[in-house]
């Protein structure tokens, strides 16, 4: 009998990195942040895109910094990339049979929340531009190596 365990273990298959965002929510479950810890701290948030991490958190007096390489980019430009982005991820998403929708519950709720996270980016990122440092960080591609 074919074994099939491979193809179902595969997740979204992306053919390049994707501008999505996530909120403060998504990030403090991400990486079991502690808000109360940081407030007052300088934080870098490497590869920020167009998260909202950097805008909520200097609302709770944390400072964050965020670096990308589409900040070198006007922001119609970085939306008109984020929009056309989270447009091919929504349609896709749901059909990916390995995504676990305890959080997000649907694709329609998950795109609701993406949605949100670049509302309020391009607000803070129009707002206070000076948050945003635009730069590639050449390590990325080895994230999964320890560094
Ligand atoms: C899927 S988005 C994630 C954005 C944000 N961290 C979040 O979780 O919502 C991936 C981001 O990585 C950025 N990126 C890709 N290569 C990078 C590099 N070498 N250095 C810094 N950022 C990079 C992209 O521009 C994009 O904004």
């Amino acid at each position: 009998m074919r074994d099939r365990s491979q193809e179902t273990k595969h997740g979204l298959q992306l053919d390049r990195v994707v501008l999505l965002g996530r909120t403060f929510e998504e990030y403090r479950r991400y990486f079991l942040l502690e808000p109360d810890d940081l407030t007052g701290k300088k934080v870098l948030d490497v590869a920020g895109g167009v998260s909202s991490f950097c805008a909520e958190a200097h609302n709770r007096g944390i400072k964050v910094t965020a670096f990308d390489p589409i900040y070198s980019l006007a922001a119609e430009k970085i939306r008109e990339r984020s929009e056309s982005d989270l447009e091919s991820v929504y349609r896709s998403i749901g059909r990916v049979p390995t995504y676990r929708w305890g959080f997000y519950k649907n694709p329609d709720y998950m795109r609701k929340l993406r949605e949100r996270a670049s509302a309020i980016f391009f607000a803070d990122y129009s707002a206070h531009p000076q948050r945003y440092a635009k730069g590639e960080f050449a390590a990325i591609a080895f994230s999964r190596q320890r560094i």
